[in-house]
């Protein structure tokens, strides 16, 4: 074996490049303690036997406590957590300094058996084929801190962020509460993040340190090949059949008004991170300024998401990641999906991420369950609500928008921005100069309602006879967050047309194993659908 590949193989557990070498000194001693050979038989074979014991029961132990199928990680890590550091906050950090602590030395829980080879869970995204639709969700790893361990719990999508544009503090703690029986949190962390900047970095020295086990060395050369996809994996998750979304935020100060300002908040943010990234995820609020009619308000949401499309070209990397745009529950009357849903298509923005933590206060389940006194009050703490409970809410919200995106752009208004606004995705094969000619709207007769002029101006460019009239175009894509806990809901949201279930709240409570159960679950659900 060549001195190389046997180094390859020593570091092969050790994510992180070593920067404290073991000291030569140490050498002598290690050689000395080999050298007492004085033994009877007798304690040699007790040794021995001891020893085949002990090194059966770590190893044993070992496979089970990194295997995410472990019951343990439900029921001994994650009370534990909970009983060491009774602030929500304070369990997430040590939970996610332990998962890091782990990973360095290569005892960090892991999926084993490769459920996911079979390929029975696959779907496309982006050109893209996931090995699975499970993903996490922002929040879980605002500072990209774990996003490849998160991949090794079997993940399909890990979401990291949000970032924002410079560091700032968030609200003051505590921020994060509990309500245990209900298996649901409530946070108002208002956005800490590290910035763009320092998570850039992060990301970057990730891109170096797969560079160099794969044996490109660990230069900017070498980050540049590996971006540029010539490693054989996508560029922001760096393993195949997956992908890293990075979520995207304005900073606190910048006013949601002043247009101009948060336009540079996300470009600079799309500098930083776009190119570690396969997917950007933009933040944003629905069209819903007071005094104004929702389609008024379309024009700054397309003007604000644009930008980000602008931004996102420019991207120094061969493939461009994607955009979705978060979306807020609470946002959910018919023109505020409308208005959202015609941005996106304004703006060539490639999907939207449905549900997020809600303002509202869901009843507790089950029915009738009552809560004790100290939950009830942290009921009334301000922020957002996540838990089971928001399930059904989201399942509702994926059809209305899958329905809304699928019935293509309205086109009520003229839109020049969409024209060049494709970004362009690996393998995407994006539908390409397709937007409607404007000169077709004048040729319609004034009488027509608006919505005949807009099913008229359909069928004129797609032959809106068919059902599928849409599908002509680069179909967008769905992300699903909100109350996912099980296999079954991951296959209803699927079925509603998401193409990734995100979970954030169920792997708090459930620990690690949660994407391996959730998997397993869906296994189970297809193979009764077969049996019915
Ligand atoms: C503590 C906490 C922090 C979160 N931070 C973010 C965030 O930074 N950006 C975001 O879009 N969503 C954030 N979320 C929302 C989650 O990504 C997710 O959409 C939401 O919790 C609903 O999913 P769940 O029911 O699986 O938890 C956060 C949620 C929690 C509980
Ligand atoms: C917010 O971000 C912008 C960059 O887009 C920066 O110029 C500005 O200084 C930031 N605001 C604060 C208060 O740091
Ligand atoms: C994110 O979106 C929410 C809801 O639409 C909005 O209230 C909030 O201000 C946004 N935050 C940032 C940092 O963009
Ligand atoms: C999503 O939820 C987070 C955490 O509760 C919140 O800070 C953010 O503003 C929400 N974003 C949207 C788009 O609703």
């Amino acid at each position: 074996m060549s001195t190389a590949s046997a180094r390859m193989r020593a570091i092969r557990f050790r994510p992180t490049i070593p920067r404290v070498r073991p000291s030569p000194r140490l050498q002598p001693a290690r050689q000395a303690s080999t050298a007492t050979n004085a033994r009877s038989t007798a304690t040699r074979t007790k040794n021995f036997l001891y020893g085949t014991a002990l090194t059966l029961t770590l190893s044993l132990g070992y496979l089970y406590v990194t295997d995410t199928r472990a019951s343990i990680h439900e029921w001994l890590v994650v009370p534990a957590l909970r009983q060491l550091y009774p602030d929500g906050e304070d369990a997430h950090h040590a939970g996610t300094a332990i998962i890091k602590a782990l990973y360095s030395f290569g005892l960090h829980p892991r999926e084993r058996g490769s459920p996911d080879a079979a390929g029975d869970l696959e779907v496309e995204v982006f050109g893209h084929i996931l090995s699975n639709p499970i993903g996490t969700s922002a929040g879980l790893d605002k500072g990209a801190e774990i996003p490849t361990p998160m991949f090794e719990v079997g993940a399909g999508l890990v979401e990291v962020g949000a970032v924002t544009t410079v560091p700032q503090e968030g609200n003051p703690k505590p921020r994060v509460f509990r309500i245990p029986s209900q298996n649901a949190l409530i946070n108002r962390y208002g956005f800490n993040s590290e910035g763009a900047e320092l998570v850039a970095m992060r990301l970057r020295q990730r891109v170096r340190e797969f560079a160099y086990h794969a044996g490109l060395g660990m230069d900017e050369n070498a980050e540049r090949i590996v971006l540029d996809g010539e490693a054989g994996v996508p560029p922001g998750s760096l393993k195949a059949g997956r992908l890293m979304a990075v979520q995207i935020a304005k900073n606190k100060t910048t006013s949601e008004q002043d247009m101009e300002a948060v336009k540079r908040d996300y470009t600079k943010c799309v500098e930083y991170l776009g190119k570690y990234s396969d997917i950007i995820v933009v933040n944003v609020s629905s069209p819903n300024t007071p005094g104004l009619r929702a389609l008024q308000n379309v024009e700054p949401l397309t003007a604000l998401l644009s930008s980000v499309v602008q931004a996102v070209k420019k991207v120094d990397r061969k493939t461009k990641p994607a955009i979705m745009v978060k979306v807020s529950p609470d946002e959910d009357s018919d023109e505020q999906i409308s208005g959202i849903c015609e941005a996106v298509w304004e703006s060539g923005v490639d999907g939207v991420i449905v549900g997020n933590t809600t303002k509202k206060r869901p009843d507790p389940i089950p029915k009738g369950y009552l809560l004790t006194e100290r939950e009830a009050n942290v009921l009334t703490e301000q922020g957002g609500y996540s838990g089971p409970q928001t399930f059904e809410r989201t399942l509702n919200l994926v059809s209305r928008y899958r329905k809304t995106l699928d019935d293509g752009p309205k086109m009520v208004s003229e839109q020049p921005a969409s024209r060049e606004a494709k970004s362009e995705l690996p393998l995407a094969g994006h539908a390409t100069g397709d937007e409607p000619d404007p000169s077709i709207l004048e040729k319609l007769e004034p009488t027509k309602s608006a919505s005949e002029i807009v099913d008229s101006v359909k069928a004129s460019l797609f032959g809106a006879s068919t059902p599928s009239s849409a599908t002509t175009r680069q179909r967008k894509v769905i992300f699903a967050t909100g109350g996912i806990t099980n296999g079954k809901q991951a296959r209803e949201i699927l079925d509603a047309g998401a193409s990734v279930a995100q979970v954030y709240t169920a792997l708090i409570y459930g620990g690690v194993g949660t994407v391996s159960r959730i998997k397993e679950e869906m296994r189970e659900e297809a193979k009764k659908a077969v049996g019915r």
